[in-house]
């Protein structure tokens, strides 16, 4: 098979698409061929050696894809060959096969297209297991979503809604916000020209949840923004890793800070992969199923251009997802 290779770490250009053994499933794994793979911030983190794969994940890029089952290794029930699925993955996405356990993989509903799909496994098990398994994100509730035009933002403004929250986003655009309130945010806040602590608090007494991307350089300011018995989870490090927690402000509002990721969780047990692939497909797969929550697409781009893919999403114009087309299934 065909995947994409890392001639050591940098920029867009160390990927080439180039021959790859092909994958054997294990017990209890799946072999997909693969549609499509959704692009994540991670992917670039890879790329520049700054996010190597947990132990036993494939060394290819990719955590999320669509595709059909191709083969089904011992013991799996559940997936039958030609099944169209998509995946959450430890890696390995971008690749014209990849495996993964039978338990990270979600039916695609009819009618959604095998590119759109691709988008959702990385966005749906971050923000499901994040705002409602962690945070208990409840109806009236206000949430506050920093960078609500990415790839998780734009999901996670659909699901917040769906679960009758009152959303509230910063991006760095008119035109990103506007969209955003198109999805259903209804706070809008510039984060390069007001104070995100100040909208929140002319909104409400805080926000009840706050889903941050941005780690270290927000942490102070999230704490002040909080509510009450808020929760702040912490799930990007664009900021930096390491800054000053007041405790005591924190105490006062009986808070909560979460840092958590999806990656380097364990493929089944508590707080796995499997359970929240499994709390996904009970309750968010529906809303997908009935349109509720849609993937938002920027723009689809072939395998063969994944550096450009990694370009747009560096540069800051994406709205939503990227996705690179591996094959037409
Ligand atoms: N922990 C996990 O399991 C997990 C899983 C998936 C993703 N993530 C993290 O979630 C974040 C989003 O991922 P993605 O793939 O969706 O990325 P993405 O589409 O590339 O989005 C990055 C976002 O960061 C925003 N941003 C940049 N500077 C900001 C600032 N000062 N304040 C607020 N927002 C700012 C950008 O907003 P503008 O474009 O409007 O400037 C953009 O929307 C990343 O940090 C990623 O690492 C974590």
């Amino acid at each position: 098979m065909h995947a994409i290779k890392l001639n050591g770490s940098g920029g867009p250009e160390v990927m080439a698409w180039a021959d790859a053994p092909d994958p054997v499933p294990g017990h209890g794994e799946v072999l997909i061929e693969v549609a499509a793979a959704g692009v994540n911030r991670a992917d670039l983190m890879q790329r520049q050696g700054f996010y190597p794969p947990p132990p036993g994940a494939s060394e290819v890029i990719g955590l999320e894809c669509s595709g059909i089952v191709a083969a089904l290794g011992d013991g799996v029930r559940d997936w039958q060959v030609g099944d169209r699925v998509c995946a959450l993955l430890s890696g390995g996405g971008y690749a014209e096969k990849v495996v993964a356990p039978a338990t990270q993989l979600l039916p695609v509903p009819d009618g959604l297209d095998l590119g759109a799909a691709a988008a959702l496994p990385e966005v749906a098990a971050t923000v499901w297991s994040n705002l409602v398994m962690t945070a208990g994100l409840q109806s009236g509730q206000l949430l506050l979503i920093h960078g609500g035009g990415s790839g998780i933002g734009t999901h996670t403004i659909q699901v917040a809604r769906s679960l009758g929250a009152r959303v509230a986003v910063t991006a760095g655009s008119a035109e990103k916000l506007q969209r955003c309130k198109e999805l259903g945010a209804s706070v809008l806040i510039n984060y390069k020209e007001d104070d995100f602590v100040a909208a929140v608090r002319a909104e409400s007494s805080g926000a009840d949840v706050i889903f941050d991307n941005m780690g270290a350089v927000y942490l102070s300011r999230n704490v002040d923004a909080l509510a009450d018995f808020g929760h702040l989870v912490i799930i990007g490090m664009q900021g930096g890793v390491t800054g000053e927690l007041n405790v005591a402000a924190l105490l006062r509002k009986w808070g909560t800070v979460h840092a958590t990721n999806v990656r380097n969780r364990p493929a089944t047990g508590h707080g796995s992969k499997a359970e929240i692939i499994a709390e996904v497909n009970r309750h968010l797969w529906p809303l997908v199923a009935d349109g509720t929550v849609a993937p938002v697409i920027h723009a689809e781009l072939p395998i063969t251009e994944a550096g450009e893919a990694h370009r747009l999403l560096e540069s800051g114009e994406a709205f939503g997802k990227v996705v690179l087309r591996v094959q037409d299934l």
